[in-house]
């Protein structure tokens, strides 16, 4: 039997990266996944490749008329949510004095309130449905401290390991499970913009960042988005019912907490 046979998952930004990987897991594993990405086209494509199992439908999580659109289309071409997922998420990088407030802004919008409202949004749906539900946020080593070129993103990771634990608290009582997966260095399309970024603040070759950082980790390399689909399949099943508002490090060993 396979582990989400029967069930519906709505995930954030899963067009490409770690949420592409979440929805791959959870259609292998029998689920129904809708790829929500403000990229559609994007999002279509890895849609097709997936095939049976998975649709694409078009969300801008900063857009409070763009959550609802996607819950509904979600609701009525999948019949249910079972299962969250809030991965969209931009990374952003800069000295502190060299701070931008309109990409602050953007940031928190997306990393935040994204994660906020469209858990507001699909846990009204799991409420009036009575029967419960799994939500699981995509927080970030980032989260656990600070960083000195990386103080707006890792301050939005600490808000969504903040929100997971208050909405993980405020849920429960419906039978909805919010927690959150901590990954640490992750290779893919984001980590080539954040090896853009310090090749341009530490004077550093390309792909001079990415191979220090993988080689920092206690577990030897980068991680890849596959090394985190399984603690995002168990944090879905009735396996991880017990587990409320927690924050789940997966990152080769690098923070403990
Ligand atoms: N890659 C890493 O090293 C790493 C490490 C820790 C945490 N994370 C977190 O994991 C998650 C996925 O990361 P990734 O590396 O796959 O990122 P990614 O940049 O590859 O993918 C992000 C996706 O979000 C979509 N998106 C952007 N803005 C959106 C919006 N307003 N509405 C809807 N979708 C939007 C993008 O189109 C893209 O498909 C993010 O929350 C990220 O912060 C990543």
């Amino acid at each position: 039997m396979k582990r989400l046979e029967g069930k519906t998952a709505l995930i954030t930004g899963a067009a490409r990266g770690i949420g592409l990987a979440f929805a791959e897991a959870y259609v292998a594993e029998g689920a129904k996944v809708a790829i929500a990405d403000i990229n559609i086209e994007r999002a279509r494509q890895s849609a097709a490749k997936i095939g049976d199992g998975a649709i694409a439908v078009e969300m801008d999580v900063t857009r409070q008329e763009s959550i609802d659109a996607a819950v509904a289309e979600t609701v009525e071409r999948l019949g249910r949510i079972d299962i969250l997922i809030n991965n969209a998420a931009l990374f952003t990088a800069a000295p502190v004095v060299e701070v931008d407030r309109s990409d602050y802004q953007r940031v928190f919008d997306i990393n935040v309130g994204g994660t906020l409202f469209t858990l507001q949004a699909v846990a009204r749906h799991m409420i009036e449905r009575g029967e419960g539900g799994k939500i699981i946020n995509m927080a970030s080593q980032a989260g656990r401290r600070g960083e000195p070129l990386v103080a707006v993103y890792c301050a939005t990771k600490a808000a969504v390991i903040s929100l997971t634990q208050s909405a993980g608290l405020n849920l429960i009582q419906h039978g909805i499970n919010v927690n959150a997966i901590a990954p640490g260095v992750v290779d893919g399309e984001h980590w080539d913009g954040v090896d853009a970024f310090f090749a341009k603040y530490e004077n550093k070759a390309p792909g001079q960042k990415k191979k220090e950082v993988g080689e920092s980790v206690p577990f030897g390399r980068m991680g890849t988005a596959d090394d985190l689909t399984g603690v995002a399949v168990f944090l879905a099943t009735d396996e991880a019912r017990y587990i409320v508002s927690q924050c789940f490090n997966v990152d080769g060993g690098q923070w403990m907490s």
